[in-house]
């Protein structure tokens, strides 16, 4: 049976060989948020181009406290090879001499692939697809994104996906379509007629659009303080 790990779900949990060491997760990454994600193969063009991105982005995301794991299933002696050429030999839109810090998932039995739902056969039954799982301090999943092979992830999109989430949590608002922090949030709903009066009257500083339909300023810089700190 296919398993497909869901959103609120607790990640499943594994014990893995990585480029880093030994790992236990999402154990070693509680009270860290960590992002999960495969890659089809080493040593091919796209997912190249996706490792020397991310490993840009790494301390860019550690200082919202996200730790990257990536994991394909080509063994351990593939992964220290393909990073070794990384680092010494390609040079990629501005990018050069790029160490990949963040472990790197040694998978050939695919067993951590097959319990995340990475191994799509009607994409490839010998290859992870390009897989995303965003997950909390808790271990808890709170964003799934797959792409299929051929399609190289915009990692700048991750990075919003992270502060966005972190921005719900501390802020208890939703976000709206391509919010950026300084945009305006969502307001949870109106609990009551009277709380949807004053809404509708664009009271406390909100806007609404309809009664259903309500947003408030929130600053960039207390946004960026709360979620760069936890
Ligand atoms: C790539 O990363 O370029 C790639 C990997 C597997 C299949 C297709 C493309």
């Amino acid at each position: 049976m296919i398993t497909m790990p869901r959103i609120g779900e607790k990640a499943p949990e594994f014990q893995a060989v990585t480029t880093q060491g030994n790992i236990n997760f999402p154990g070693d990454y509680q009270g860290s948020w960590v992002i999960l994600f495969s890659h089809p193969a080493d040593f091919t063009p796209v997912c190249t181009s996706e490792f020397m991105t991310f490993a840009s982005l790494e301390s860019k995301f550690d200082k919202a406290n996200c730790k990257l794991v990536g994991l394909s299933v080509d063994g351990l002696f593939s992964h220290i090879a393909w990073l070794r050429t990384i680092k010494e030999k390609i040079e990629y839109k501005g990018m050069k001499d790029v160490e990949v810090k963040f472990p790197l998932i040694e998978d050939i039995t695919m067993d951590v692939a097959r319990k995340y739902g990475m191994i799509q056969p009607g994409e490839s039954t010998t290859k992870a697809v390009r897989a995303v799982f965003v997950i909390d301090p808790k271990g808890v999943i709170r964003t799934i994104i797959y792409y299929p092979l051929s399609l190289g992830r915009n990692f700048d999109e991750l990075y919003r996906v992270v502060i966005a989430l972190k921005t719900a949590d501390e802020f208890g608002v939703a976000t709206p379509a391509d919010w950026r922090p300084g945009d305006a949030v969502i307001v949870p709903p109106a609990g009551s007629c009277g709380v949807a009066k004053e809404r509708m009257e664009s009271k406390n500083g909100m806007k609404c659009y309809d009664w259903f339909f309500c947003t408030k300023e929130l600053d960039k810089e207390m946004v960026m303080s709360k979620v760069l700190t936890n």
